[in-house]
């Protein structure tokens, strides 16, 4: 695939049915965002490579530290029903500049999902497409452990 392309800003379109539906999921979750301290709310939807979508939104505590970002909600709520193979993860704000998976997030998606594509989208107009392993290129995984 050519690289150049694919990691290019582009809108979803009618060609990426699934991506899209992917996309609306998050932009659905988010509007759940529980963000009375930042205001800065964040819909996931992570697809199972069998087609089922798992969404989550940042739900936010007064400690601040206890907050949880919609990625990991998204990725517990599926672990925890028993999903084990992901397909791909989409991420919507609606920042000017696009948002990217926290720290703690990259590892545990790394641990349970591998090097899967991540789709960024922003309600002001921008998309764009990475993998996991650009934002987290030298994992502590099982390797490590060896
Ligand atoms: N947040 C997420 O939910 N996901 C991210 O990728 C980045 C940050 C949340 C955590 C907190 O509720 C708010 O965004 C501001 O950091």
């Amino acid at each position: 695939m050519n690289r150049n392309r694919e990691r290019s800003e582009r809108k979803p379109d009618r060609a990426q049915p699934s991506r899209n539906a992917l996309v609306e999921s998050a932009i659905a979750a988010r509007e759940k965002a529980i963000a009375p301290y930042s205001q800065f709310k964040v819909g996931a939807a992570l697809q199972t490579k069998d087609g089922h979508v798992y969404s989550g939104c940042n739900i936010e505590n007064i400690s601040y530290g206890l907050t949880v970002c919609a990625e990991r909600v998204a990725l517990l709520k599926a672990l925890s029903e028993g999903a084990r193979e992901f397909a791909e993860i989409a991420i919507v704000t609606d920042a000017s500049v696009l948002t990217t998976p926290c720290g703690p997030c990259r590892q545990l998606l790394w641990e349970y999902c591998g090097d899967i594509p991540v789709y960024l989208h922003s309600l002001k107009g921008m998309d764009r497409e990475h993998r996991l392993a650009e934002f987290f290129p030298f994992p502590f995984d099982n390797r490590n452990l060896k």
